[in-house]
């Protein structure tokens, strides 16, 4: 039963009971439609309440249905808030906890609303691309001021229900139930069906007008400012266009237009990435082969290895959460250092005004620093973030080792090493994981958690939960060199080297890319990560994979000491202090002599191509990924590039991106990048998976 239908003497109470939110899904819209009907249909019944069980009223549409069948079929939202409103007796909307987008809708559909104190009621449907389709951006506006009902449906944000009844002239609810919800509302339900009985006329709020006293200076104002601010999405705008309707029209053209905008919206490539991140992010936390239900290990005390760039941003995390952490160095220096940037990261958070003081010093109460492995005794995670070095990290896990106590998660936070070689420097290789944060680890979302050939399930459960507590979003990776992310970015790079070879300047490739959405180009990146750390990584290449090739074009400039932002010059030159990429001729100077010295004439390369070729390296690395089980599923992946590598959200990640193009598209578009002699060929063989989900007109994501 997804719908409980109960008598409180003359009032009927339809209760909304499918957890977990109580979504508007087809069998629920059933039961509801059919307790209506049974309660119209009832002489005994004087007045009707719905609400929600549980925890909420409801969290809205059913957000699965989308697109499909189900989601039209009858009833649909549409005909049950019209059939709500049709009622003959008063129905009123019980509302507590939180009540959401349909939810909403449908309670706007009711004759009279109630709310439990510290409820959030919100239109969220702009952060999935679209907007409220079902009444809402009509409704709305007729019982609150134009100005908030705009304001809750274009930012999608909750307001707390008092919030809402103090607004004078404002109406959302009829009353604050300040007891028990049902029995306050069924009260208030037997009163208005009893002054129904002698003949008062049931309110209803699509015979309300929406006024603005001068709606064509506000909604252009408005106009303005949401274009600045959507630049890449097309929603808000267009929820604008829908209240603006509200204002201008009668309800039943409002009502046709805003379902013409919300199909056309519910197509738009930004609204389907925008609900495929949504899924992606909630399947990420889902292991295949980890049940649910997997015990989850208890984690009140972490430890931290090392108090440098990483271990620090570490630390952070854990103390934000709530959580002490006790931080170990191998010098008394360096955990100065360290402690001295944790307190200066919060310093500034304190004079933006985003920290309290006193949040400021019971952040740092919980901090414990030592030298001394012992103190790490009681730890139940303990992250490691020392050099990346096998030695220096065999060191420290043969010393967890000794003193961590049984049960405890040891963690590593290498970004290049074997951790499965990490693991075995332990007798328990089980309690051993790779824990991947991105820098600055207390603000990239990113965290990668690296599955060992031995990692227990439930170390799994108990980290992938844990991230939550800290608000990253985890991403199960599998071992292999730089995990998902890290692996497929070297591809961009090598075609982002191959194209400055070509005929491109940093600053074009650069332009392009961020003009296809990237958050940064591939060199500005470099300068800001500092380019010395791809040089290692490629001297290391140069003696386990001599035949692989690269542009030398970034070991050039290494060699000119031009490591990025922090020394002052890399791809780009900097003034002193200032983090502005200017165009270095010196470096366009380098790249063009090592052009010509390899016999290469420089070709006008167009923005499209080096856009294709680089997001399709990124792809056909992160087939090979999925191939080979390193990645369990194509939105994980696009959730690393959303989250850790500054992927346009509105093209839902690269694969995402790939199945918007078309998999035959994407391959045919690699066959001619492989004709080039001056590319590399096999660089743009299509990975079998991709070749076949090509070949078969298939897709990476759902
Ligand atoms: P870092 O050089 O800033 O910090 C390393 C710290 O470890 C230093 O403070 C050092 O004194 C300390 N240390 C060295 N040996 C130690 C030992 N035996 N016992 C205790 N402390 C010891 O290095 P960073 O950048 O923080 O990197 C740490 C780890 O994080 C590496 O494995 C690195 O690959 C990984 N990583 C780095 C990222 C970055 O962007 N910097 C991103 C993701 C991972």
């Amino acid at each position: 039963m997804a719908v409980r239908y109960d008598l409180h003497g003359e009032v009927a109470v339809l209760t909304l009971d499918n957890p977990p939110v109580n979504g508007m899904g087809l069998a629920t819209r059933r039961e509801l439609s059919a307790g209506l009907e049974r309660a119209l249909a009832d002489a005994e019944v004087l007045a009707i309440v719905i609400t929600g069980a549980g925890k909420l009223f409801s969290g809205g549409a059913d957000i699965k249905e989308f697109g499909s069948d189900k989601a039209i079929a009858e009833p649909n939202l549409h005909s049950l808030i019209r059939q709500v409103e049709a009622a003959t007796k008063p129905v009123v909307a019980a509302i507590h906890g939180s009540c959401m987008g349909g939810g909403l809708e449908l309670s706007l559909a009711c004759h009279y609303r109630v709310a439990a104190p510290g409820t959030q009621v919100a239109l969220p449907e702009v952060k999935l691309g679209l907007l409220p389709g079902a009444g809402g951006t009509q409704r709305l506006p007729r019982v609150l001021y134009v100005e908030t009902a705009l304001n809750m449906i274009v930012s999608g944000e909750a307001v707390k229900s008092e919030l809402l009844a103090s607004l004078p002239g404002q109406k959302l609810f009829d009353q604050i139930v300040d007891g028990e919800l049902v029995a306050g509302a069924a009260a208030f339900a037997a009163a208005k069906g009893r002054e129904h009985a002698a003949g008062a006329a049931l309110p209803r709020v699509r015979d309300l007008k929406a006024r603005h006293a001068n709606p064509d200076a506000y909604f252009q104002f408005v106009r303005n400012t949401v274009k600045a601010m959507a630049k890449h999405f097309p929603a808000p705008a267009r929820c604008v266009d829908a209240v603006e309707a509200a204002v201008k029209r009668d309800i039943e053209a409002g009502l046709a237009y805003e379902r013409e905008l919300f199909m056309a919206l519910m197509f738009t490539p930004e609204s389907q990435a925008l609900r495929h991140a949504f899924f992606a992010e909630r399947a990420a936390s889902r292991i295949a082969d980890v049940p649910e239900d997997t015990p989850v290990r208890s984690v009140t005390r972490v430890g931290v290895v090392g108090a440098g760039t990483m271990g620090g941003g570490i630390t952070m995390n854990f103390l934000n959460a709530g959580i002490p952490v006790t931080l170990l160095e191998s010098k008394p220096e360096a955990l100065e250092r360290g402690v001295a940037t944790i307190r200066r990261n919060y310093e500034a958070q304190v004079r933006k005004g985003k920290l309290k003081e006193d949040q400021y010093q019971q952040r740092l109460a919980l901090l414990k620093t030592t030298l001394a492995y012992e103190d790490l005794r009681d730890a139940d995670l303990i992250i490691e973030a020392v050099f990346e070095d096998m030695g220096v990290k065999e060191q420290v896990f043969r010393a967890l080792d000794e003193v961590a106590k049984p049960g405890a998660i040891l963690a590593s936070n290498t970004s290049t090493l074997d951790l499965d070689r990490i693991a075995a420097f332990t007798k328990r290789p089980e309690d051993v994981v790779g824990l991947h944060f991105f820098s600055p680890a207390n603000v990239m979302k990113l965290l990668e958690v690296v599955r060992g050939a031995q990692t227990a399930k439930d170390v799994l459960a108990t980290v992938m939960q844990l991230a939550k507590k800290i608000r990253k979003t985890a991403v199960v990776s599998g071992v292999c060199d730089g995990f998902i992310g890290n692996r497929m970015i070297e591809q961009y790079a090598r075609q982002a080297g191959f194209l400055l070879d070509e005929g491109c300047t940093p600053q074009q490739v650069d332009r392009a890319i961020e003009a296809f959405g990237f958050a940064m180009g591939p060199f500005r990146m470099g300068d800001l990560a500092g380019n010395d750390i791809g040089w290692a990584i490629r001297k290391r290449r140069a003696v386990e994979q001599p035949q692989l090739r690269y542009s030398k074009t970034a070991d050039l400039l290494c060699e000119r000491g031009r490591f990025g932002q922090k020394t002052g010059a890399g791809w780009y030159d900097y003034a002193p202090g200032r983090r502005d990429a200017i165009a270095s001729p010196l470096v366009e100077e380098m790249v063009a002599r090592h052009r010509a010295e390899l016999g290469i004439a420089p070709r006008a390369i167009a923005d499209d191509e080096i856009v294709h070729r680089l997001v399709y390296a990124l792809v056909n690395e992160g087939a090979r990924l999925l191939e080979e089980g390193i990645a369990g599923k194509a939105s994980d992946i696009d959730m690393v590039y959303l989250t850790g590598y500054g992927f346009p959200l509105w093209r839902g990640g690269p694969m995402c991106y790939a199945d918007g193009q078309g998999l035959f598209n994407v391959v045919q578009a690699m066959k001619a990048f492989a004709r080039n002699p001056l590319d590399d060929a096999g660089f743009w063989t299509p990975a079998p998976l991709l070749a076949r989900l090509a070949a078969e007109g298939r897709r990476f994501t759902a």
